[in-house]
C-alpha cells in the first residue's frame, strides 16, 4: 500500500489538532482570587487593622495581612506562574495590580451576612460585595491605565481579564456562622442550596464578563480546628479516631458534595469555561490524620496562642498583648518550631501546612478534572 504525503500530512496535523490544545502549559498573566482568611493576603488588614505579630514571622519577617506565619497556598499558586504576590484590592499603600487582584478577605462569607464584624467577628467584604469591587476594578482600571504613566506600571493589561486564573476559597464561615449563632446542623444544611446558588452567580457573573478559567476550592475539615473544637459544644461520641468533631466535618463535605454538583452544572452552562473543583478537604483531612507521617506534631494544637488544650483561647488570640505595669507582654506567642506545627493560629494554617497542601494540588490528583494546575485554563469535556 502507497502512503501519499498528503494523507500523512493529514494524519499529522490531525495529531496536533488534538494534542496542542490541552498539552499547552497555560500562561495566567494574572490572577483574581475571592475567599476568606484562607486567602486573604491583606484585605481585612487593610480595612479593619493588621493581623499582629507574631503572623507573618516565618517568611515576611513582618506582618503581612496574612493570617498565618508565612505564605498561603494562594501565594504559592502565584509563584508557580511566576506571578509576584496578590495585592490586597482594599490596600491602598504600596499595591500593584499589574498581575491581579486579592479580593478575599478574612471572616468573608458567601451569604451577606446581617451582622458587623465587631458583633460577630464576620466580614461585610461577602463575596457579593468581592465582585462587585472586582466589576469596578476591571472597568475602572482601563480607563485608569488609559492615562499612562505610573498607571501602566500599576494596573493589568485589558487581555488580562480573560486570561487570567479566577481562584475561589470560600465557604467555611458560611458554615462555622449558624453554629456560632446556635443553630443545628440540620439547620445549617438547610441553607446551604442557598449558599451554592449565590456562589453560582457570581462564578457567571464573572464569566460573562470574560473570565474563562477558574480554580475552585472546596472547605475544609473545619470540625478539626481549635476554633470550633474549643468554642463548640461537641460530646465524646462525636469525636473521630483523630480527635476532629464529626458534625462539623460532615456538614463541610456536605456543602463539599453541593459545590461539587454546583461545578457540574456551571460547566454545562459555560460552554467556554475551564472549571477546576479541587478537593483540599481531602488534603487536609490526612495532612491532620497522618501528621507524623508527612513530618508534623500535635496536629489539633494551636502553634500561636495561649493555654488550654489546643492553645487556644478565643479571648487571647494569637498576638494578643497586655500591658502589666508598664510593660507589654505577648500573651497570644508562638510555638518554638511553626515548620513542624500543622496549625497557626487555631484557625488557619502555617506555611508548612499550606505548602504541603499546595505540593498536593499542583499534579491534579485532588482535582476534578484531573488535570495539573498549569493545564487550569483547558476545559476537558469528557
Ligand atoms: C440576612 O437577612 C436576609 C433577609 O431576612 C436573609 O434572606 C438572609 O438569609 C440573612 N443572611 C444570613 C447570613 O443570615
Ligand atoms: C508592578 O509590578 C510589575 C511586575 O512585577 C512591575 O513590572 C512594575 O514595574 C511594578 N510597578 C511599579 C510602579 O513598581
Ligand atoms: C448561644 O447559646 C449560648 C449558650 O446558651 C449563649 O450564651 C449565646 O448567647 C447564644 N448565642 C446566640 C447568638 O444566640
Ligand atoms: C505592678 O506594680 C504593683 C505596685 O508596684 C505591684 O504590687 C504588682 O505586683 C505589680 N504587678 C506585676 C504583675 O508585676
Amino acid at each position: 500500500m502507497e502512503l501519499h504525503f498528503s494523507t500523512l500530512l493529514s494524519v499529522l496535523i490531525t495529531v496536533l489538532h488534538l494534542s496542542t490544545p490541552s498539552s499547552a502549559e497555560c500562561t495566567f498573566p494574572a490572577i483574581f482570587n475571592f475567599g476568606d482568611s484562607n486567602s486573604d493576603t491583606g484585605g481585612l488588614s487593610a480595612a479593619f487593622g493588621q493581623a499582629p505579630p507574631p503572623s507573618g514571622e516565618t517568611y515576611f519577617h513582618t506582618p503581612s495581612g496574612r493570617y498565618s506565619d508565612g505564605r498561603l497556598v494562594i501565594d504559592f499558586i502565584a509563584e508557580t506562574f511566576g506571578l509576584p504576590y496578590l495585592s490586597a484590592y482594599l490596600d491602598a499603600v504600596g499595591s500593584n495590580f499589574t498581575h491581579g487582584a486579592n479580593f478575599a478577605t478574612a471572616g468573608s462569607t458567601i451569604r451577606p451576612q446581617n451582622t458587623s464584624l465587631s458583633q460577630s467577628g464576620f466580614s461585610p467584604i461577602s463575596l457579593n460585595v468581592q465582585y462587585y469591587q472586582y466589576s469596578e476594578f476591571q472597568k475602572r482600571s482601563q480607563v485608569v491605565r488609559k492615562r499612562g504613566g505610573v498607571f501602566e506600571k500599576l494596573l493589568p493589561r485589558e487581555e488580562c481579564f480573560s486570561r487570567a486564573l479566577y481562584t475561589f476559597d470560600i465557604g467555611q464561615n458560611d458554615l462555622t456562622s449558624g453554629y456560632f449563632m446556635n443553630m443545628t446542623t440540620d439547620e445549617v444544611k438547610a441553607y446551604v442550596p442557598e449558599l451554592l446558588n449565590q456562589f453560582s452567580a457570581i462564578v457567571k457573573d464573572i464569566y460573562f464578563e470574560g473570565g474563562r478559567s477558574f480554580w475552585i476550592h472546596n472547605t475544609g475539615p473545619v470540625g478539626c480546628l481549635p476554633y470550633i473544637l474549643d468554642r463548640l459544644l461537641i460530646t465524646a461520641g462525636q469525636i473521630d479516631r483523630v480527635g476532629c468533631a464529626s458534625p462539623f466535618n460532615e456538614v463541610a463535605q456536605y456543602f463539599n458534595s453541593r459545590l461539587k454538583e454546583a461545578v457540574f452544572q456551571l460547566r454545562k452552562d459555560l460552554p467556554l469555561a475551564a472549571i477546576t473543583y479541587v478537593d483540599v478537604y481531602s488534603i487536609k483531612y490526612s495532612l491532620i490524620s497522618q501528621a507524623k507521617k508527612h513530618g508534623f506534631v500535635n496536629p489539633l494544637r494551636a502553634c500561636c496562642g495561649h493555654g488550654g488544650k489546643y492553645n487556644y483561647n478565643r479571648h487571647i488570640g494569637c498576638g494578643t498583648k497586655i500591658r502589666v505595669n508598664g510593660t507589654q507582654i505577648l500573651l497570644g506567642s508562638s510555638c518554638k518550631d511553626p515548620a513542624v506545627m500543622i496549625n497557626w493560629d487555631g484557625v488557619h494554617f502555617t506555611e508548612a501546612a499550606n505548602k504541603f497542601i499546595f505540593d498536593q494540588i499542583l499534579d491534579g490528583s485532588f482535582s476534578d478534572p484531573p488535570i495539573p494546575l498549569k493545564m487550569a485554563c483547558h476545559r476537558q469535556d469528557r
